[in-house]
């Protein structure tokens, strides 16, 4: 594993000291704005604007680029939220997908154990221990009131399907988008005629219950997921769990992820998810502490044994060269949209100071950014140089993200491209309507070009590919 010496969060300085840095631009440039705002929001859901939801889909397709159109092995699946509830029974998820929480007696406020201060540190097998509140000497974060012994809290969202809410008619929100893919294995499998090792990709909504969600968008209840399921034989799948690892971090060192400001973390054999034999997290150095941005996993055989011995289905591979039937292995590679796009914005933010002015850059990868380019005047008053912009915006906007803004002088326009992470600004100015061509200017350099207006789109569209690598 390319992994750096073991670090502490203060050993590695995170990109942006306060989080509220983000939040506020987030919210002032329209990237992430509360859900609900007008009603007082809705804890933990939030709302992607104009700019954020370019981001999170440039994200998603840069994902989905990596792990399914770059690659023959992998095929995509787009299953249900809602799934039959008897999925969630055989995964272990009705019965073991719970947090810790405790509840103060007095106040009566709840919180997950593990976050506790004081408890942040504690193992697994601590946390599962009753009497660890006492022990301890846990109080309330809040009033200093007394807490109480912790008890497991279900994560899933439940709702009724059909006319009729009553037991019966219980069906969940999916807490992971992995399950559809292992209860679709045989009919991808064969509908693709994949052989093993082949991958099913997954990006979609889940839905968790989180005791203590936070953090901005680094922990919803509503969030996204991209999955991927990698099929392997039994023997092989220790081998394709290591060769996962470097992949998914040169993901994110790929499209700009500071290589210092990530680590793997092996979970501890108490730490386990239910379903997994072995599990690596990706970290990144959040301004919050290091946390997860993504998990490895080596599930082993637990999730299609289980559902082949619930469904009565046969969900076993045959391997025609062996002539062997068996039910193949499995490592998940598990991220989200959402976390991912969280990281690449806090990792982009730059101030730095030009002519004794702050200058606020989001260095995003070409490809993430959400617009590529902006087409600027330098007099709006002249109709033909505005004539000309739009023109070139339109003709640009046929293949990338591209807009158009008159609305302040043109050092100011560029410093408001700068904020959102524009990598190219171009100006058309006087000149322009004289010799037919245009300025182009660089987000990071800061560097002007002047090219023939009929080359600039060729010129962006050959930048954002070298950007690719
Ligand atoms: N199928 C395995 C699984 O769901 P996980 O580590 O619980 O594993 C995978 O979740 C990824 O989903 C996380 O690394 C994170 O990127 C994203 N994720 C999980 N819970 C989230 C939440 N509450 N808010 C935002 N993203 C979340």
């Amino acid at each position: 594993m390319p992994n750096p010496p073991a670090q502490t969060p203060d050993d590695v300085a995170p990109a942006v000291s306060e989080l509220d840095t983000i939040v506020s631009l987030a919210k002032r440039r329209g990237f992430v704005y509360p859900s609900s705002e007008i009603y007082g929001g809705i804890n933990a859901v939030w709302d992607y604007g104009p700019l954020g939801v370019e981001l999170k889909n440039n994200v998603k397709r840069a994902w989905w680029r990596a792990m399914v159109q770059e690659r023959d092995d992998i095929v995509g699946l787009d299953a249900g939220i809602l799934m039959a509830p008897q999925v969630w029974v055989t995964s272990g998820h009705v019965g073991s997908f719970s947090d810790p929480l405790v509840e103060c007696q007095t106040d009566h406020r709840r919180f997950r154990l593990d976050e506790l201060p004081g408890a942040e540190n504690l193992s697994a097998t601590d946390l599962r221990d009753p009497g660890i509140v006492e022990r301890l000497g846990l109080k309330c974060p809040v009033d200093g009131g007394p807490l109480s012994a912790p008890r497991r809290f279900n994560l899933m969202f439940k709702t009724f399907m059909g006319p009729v809410e009553d037991d019966a008619a219980v069906v969940y929100l999916r807490p992971e988008t992995a399950q559809g893919s292992y209860v679709n294995f045989k009919n991808v499998q064969q509908s693709s005629r994949k052989k093993l090792p082949f991958g099913i990709a997954q990006v979609g909504k889940s839905f968790r219950n989180e005791i203590s969600p936070g953090n901005f968008v680094f922990r919803m209840r509503e969030f996204e997921q991209m999955e991927m399921q990698y099929f392997v034989k039994p023997d092989d799948a220790a081998a394709a769990f290591e060769e996962w690892l470097p992949r998914r971090w040169s993901w994110y060192t790929r499209f700009g992820v500071t290589e210092s400001r990530l680590r793997f973390r092996e979970h501890a054999a108490d730490e386990l998810a239910h379903y997994a034999k072995k599990a690596v997290d990706v970290e990144y150095r959040f301004p919050f502490g290091w946390k997860e941005l993504e998990g490895i996993h080596n599930r082993g055989d637990f999730d299609l044994s289980r559902h082949q011995a619930e469904s009565g289905q046969n969900l076993e591979y045959f391997d025609p060269a062996t002539e062997q039937h068996f039910i193949p292995f499995i490592v998940e590679t598990a991220g989200g949209p959402d976390r991912a796009a969280f990281t690449f914005l806090i990792d982009a933010y730059r101030e730095e100071e030009v002519r004794g002015e702050i200058r606020v850059v989001l260095g995003l990868h070409p490809d993430l950014a959400p617009y590529k380019v902006a087409v600027l005047p330098l007099l709006k008053k002249r109709p033909e140089i505005v004539e000309i912009c739009h023109r070139l915006r339109d003709d640009l906007a046929r293949d990338v993200m591209a807009v158009y803004d008159d609305t302040a002088a043109i050092g100011k326009l560029y410093r408001r491209q700068d904020e959102i992470g524009t990598p190219w600004c171009v100006t058309v100015d006087v000149e322009s309507l004289e010799d037919g061509a245009a300025t182009i200017r660089d987000r990071d350099s800061m560097t002007q070009e002047r090219v023939p207006i009929d080359n600039v789109k060729r010129m962006i569209l050959e930048r954002m590919t070298a950007a690719r690598g």
